[in-house]
């Protein structure tokens, strides 16, 4: 049985103070009540990382970054590189949102060389993939996310992909209102499953967890939850609000 996992992803949101006052805030409501059914994420501004750790480090929510750089260390100005996320105490990192891939130009190639500094300093991978709408339309989805997957994941040793969370999240419904149905959600999931058993087999396969991303809110998420191939979300706008948030992880059943 694959345990799910809640990550929020709170984008370039809130300033110090008002990130660690919502850390708190789910540290403690976590700590109170264990999500027995969910591994609860929150995935930071890096500002926010060493502060957050400090609160969460003894209790129930593991911590995370949104990014990190190309290269391991070095002359490049305003990066932050994977070690260095590292050594604050986050474990996981996002890696290939949509927002990184259209708005700074990543690509299958840079994204697979950020995953494997990241895997080396020892954090884990949100993996994120997904169409746009016009690729959607023209009924190009599949082929997508499996060339993402090709050239950002799967060059990937078989051992290190146990390090490895995916995020399907169809850009149309990031931020937008839009959901895919539980249906659309589960046929991605399977397909990306599919892909993965493929090229690494069946037990990975089995393990791996894939997460559904795109305006997830406590009125839906149970529903795209209990398919069989969704193992969770990667939540952005809802995950701002203690109440949301909250409402998100205990809608896994
Ligand atoms: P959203 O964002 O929940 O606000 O749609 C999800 C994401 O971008 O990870």
């Amino acid at each position: 049985m694959r345990k799910k996992i809640v990550a929020g992803n709170w984008k370039m949101n809130m300033d110090l103070a008002e990130g660690l006052k919502l850390a708190e805030s789910i540290h403690k409501y976590f700590s109170e009540k264990p999500a027995e059914k969910a591994t609860v994420i929150l995935c930071t501004p890096f500002i926010h990382l060493s502060g957050v750790h400090e609160i969460v480090k003894h209790g129930k929510v593991f911590l995370g970054a949104q990014n990190c750089a190309a290269e391991a260390s070095g002359a490049y100005t305003g990066e932050v590189s994977a070690w260095m996320v590292k050594s604050t105490g986050a474990e996981y990192v996002i890696l290939g949102h949509s927002e990184r891939r259209s708005y700074y130009n990543e690509d299958d190639r840079l994204l697979n060389k950020k995953t494997m500094l990241a895997l080396n300093a020892g954090l884990k991978v949100i993996f994120c993939c997904g169409e746009v709408l016009k690729e959607r339309e023209d009924n190009k989805h599949f082929l997508v996310v499996k060339r993402q997957l090709e050239e950002g994941l799967f060059p990937l040793a078989a051992e290190l992909i146990d390090k490895i969370v995916i995020a399907y999240e169809p850009v149309w419904a990031i931020g937008t209102g839009l959901t895919a149905t539980p249906d659309q959600a589960q046929e991605m999931h399977q397909y990306i499953r599919d892909l993965v058993r493929e090229k690494y087999g069946n037990d990975t396969a089995k393990k791996l967890p894939i997460l559904y991303g795109g305006s997830c809110k406590p009125s839906n998420a149970a529903e795209i939850f209990s398919k069989p191939d969704v193992d969770g979300g990667l939540i952005g706008g809802a995950a701002l609000k203690k109440e949301d948030f909250i409402g998100i992880v205990e809608a896994v059943k």
